[in-house]
């Protein structure tokens, strides 16, 4: 296991150790890992010869100065879990003023509009800091193959564009979402959940899968508005948004067409804490 905190010397350490054959295999994570993250580290590890993780909070994708401080950080245990899966993976934590040199601000990107809707609507500059970071760390790492989790579809879809856009030599290959037993999508903002109010979240999915179910015979417009509903009737949860999107353009289906396929997305706030989810309607 090989632990490197600054850009340079993981640079200098993969090109001592990568022949011209060599597959690497890159997980970027904001650390606090779980079994979400663990699964993308297991495949890697099976598909690549090298895999690198990198456990880096991301300032310039926080547009909630209050989430980013609480966003949490366990460096530690994360790489005993790394360990774990792969006692031969390589660590990437550097710190802020190693990745941004001084100045910590965003890139501005064009994703065709992807990224102003949904999350990006929500939390604004959040995509050109996701932008940012990975185009970054594709530049130090520069993966044959980059894991990253459905859940976060969007940001999924967003990666791809900037792949494609840049022609960058490299696969996103997309893991999908692993759930707590009461079927609450895995995230590291659950840590932050008391154990009730996470028992509680398992809402959203149940929900979500309803509205897999309503979708099959109603407008995406009936089925948003059952959603608000069953939100309105739950006062511990606010719901952000729900949305049914083109699985492609992320735009809104205003009316269901033959052949498209359609996703829910969701972003709801219990306890203070931000959750999303997604479920495929196909
Ligand atoms: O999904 C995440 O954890 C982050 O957005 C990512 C891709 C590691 C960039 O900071």
């Amino acid at each position: 296991m090989q632990i490197f905190n600054a850009k340079t010397a993981l640079k200098d350490y993969l090109r001592s150790v990568k022949t011209k054959k060599s597959s690497i295999g890159f997980v970027p994570t904001m650390g606090a890992l779980h079994e979400g993250h663990q699964s993308l580290i297991a495949q890697s590890t099976q598909e690549n010869d090298i895999t690198v993780v990198s456990i880096f909070v991301n300032p310039t994708q926080f547009n909630n100065p209050e989430d980013l401080e609480k966003y949490p950080r366990t460096l530690d245990d994360d790489i005993k879990k790394i360990a774990d899966i792969n006692p031969n993976g390589i660590v990437f934590a550097p710190t802020v003023d190693d990745m941004y040199e001084g100045k910590t601000i965003s890139q501005s990107f064009d994703f065709d509009g992807l990224e102003n809707k949904m999350e990006g609507k929500f939390r604004p500059g959040h995509f050109d800091g996701v932008g940012t970071i990975v185009k970054l760390l594709f530049e130090i790492v520069e993966p044959t193959k980059a894991y990253f989790g459905e859940k976060d579809f969007q940001q999924v879809q967003i990666v791809k564009k900037m792949v494609a856009k840049n022609h960058l030599p490299l696969t996103i290959v997309v893991c999908p979402i692993l759930r707590e037993t009461s079927g609450l999508a895995m995230s590291s903002r659950n840590e932050r959940l008391p154990l009730q109010k996470r028992k509680d979240a398992s809402l959203i999915y149940k929900i979500l899968k309803e509205a897999k179910e309503k979708f099959k015979n109603n407008s995406a417009q009936k089925t948003t508005q059952w959603v608000k509903n069953e939100f309105d009737k739950n006062k511990e949860f606010t719901l952000e948004y729900f949305e049914i999107a083109d699985e492609d353009t992320l735009s809104t289906c205003n009316k269901k067409i033959k052949n498209k396929k359609y996703r829910a997305f969701i972003a709801v706030f219990i306890d203070n804490v931000r959750l999303i989810d997604t479920i495929s309607l196909n």
